[in-house]
């Protein structure tokens, strides 16, 4: 029988069989006699039961005497153990696998086990989110019908989180520009800067291009699934001086955000430095 309905069904079948052969009669009410006295399965008494309520409709089962209800694990918690006749830990829901945390022999103790998705890798639901695993899907999802709309997390176009600054300084100085962007997958993300031709026209140029005090940088972070891009100037000279682009791209996407270097020459701050150093900076 299923495990589920285990002691009632196997007792039935008990019946059954010894009434055809008596020779097994013996034998097979010691083994039913065993198994109720270490499960404990009396006759069934449903107001009995505590009443219980799975975080899943999946999750919902029988206890060992297929009589109370019962939640199967979901993923993360405790199952397992494996005592002969003995109590059973609890079963794990559909989809998952109860992995036994022991290692070497001796086997594992009672409910040392962990419930892991079958299934492994973070997935895309219908809803528009990620989920760690198709099984996290099944179970945050709740009620709401949301199936997997494919493998691996849902893509998203890039977004400006926090876009480069207007910021000022002497020529000579050390300065930078940072561009932080969200996107799934992880973006491109490249610097420009943004001049106007004599015509009005506007012109993007990439950076660094030949310049030699200037060099661009991106690392992931500081949160899941962002990058920061740096353009770093350094020392900075007066032609620096404009409107700087960070354009952000992947394959679901493109957008960009602009920041400003504003320059003042260091001559000018020097003359006056005991004066008005303060408004200068
Ligand atoms: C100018 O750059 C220097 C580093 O070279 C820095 O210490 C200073 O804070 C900057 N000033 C402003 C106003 O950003």
């Amino acid at each position: 029988g299923s495990p589920s309905s285990l002691p009632h069904g196997d007792l039935f079948l008990v019946l059954v069989r010894s009434m055809a052969r008596p020779v097994w009669l013996l034998l097979l009410l010691a083994l039913a006699a065993r198994r109720g006295a270490a499960g404990g399965c009396g006759p069934c008494l449903p107001e009995r039961c505590p009443s219980v309520r799975c975080p899943a409709p999946e999750l919902a089962a029988r206890d060992e005497c297929g009589c109370c209800p019962r939640c199967l694990g979901a993923e993360g918690e405790r199952c397992g153990g494996r005592g002969a006749g003995g109590p059973r830990g609890p079963r794990c829901g559909p989809g998952l696998v109860c992995v036994s945390q022991a290692r070497g022999g001796g086997g594992a103790a009672e409910g040392t086990g962990r419930c892991v998705c079958k299934e492994d890798g973070a997935v895309c639901g219908s809803d528009g989110r990620s989920y760690p695993s198709v099984c996290a899907l099944r179970l945050l999802a709740g009620p709401q019908r949301v199936h997997k709309a494919h493998d691996g997390e849902c893509k998203l176009a890039p977004v400006i989180v926090v876009p480069p600054k207007k910021i000022h300084n002497v020529t000579g100085a050390q300065v930078y520009l940072a561009c932080e962007v969200k996107a799934v997958p992880t973006p491109i993300i490249t610097w420009r800067k943004v001049t106007e031709s004599p015509k009005g026209v506007k012109l993007l140029e990439e950076l660094p291009g030949d310049r030699v005090n200037m060099a661009v940088q991106v690392r992931g972070g500081p949160s899941k699934h962002e990058s920061t891009g740096w353009v770093l100037i350094n020392p900075l000279m007066k032609e620096d001086e404009g409107v700087y682009q960070c354009h952000a791209t992947n394959m679901v996407g493109e957008t960009q955000a602009e920041g400003n270097i504003q320059v003042f020459e260091q001559s000018k701050s020097k003359k006056s430095n005991f004066l008005e150093s303060d408004d200068m900076i």
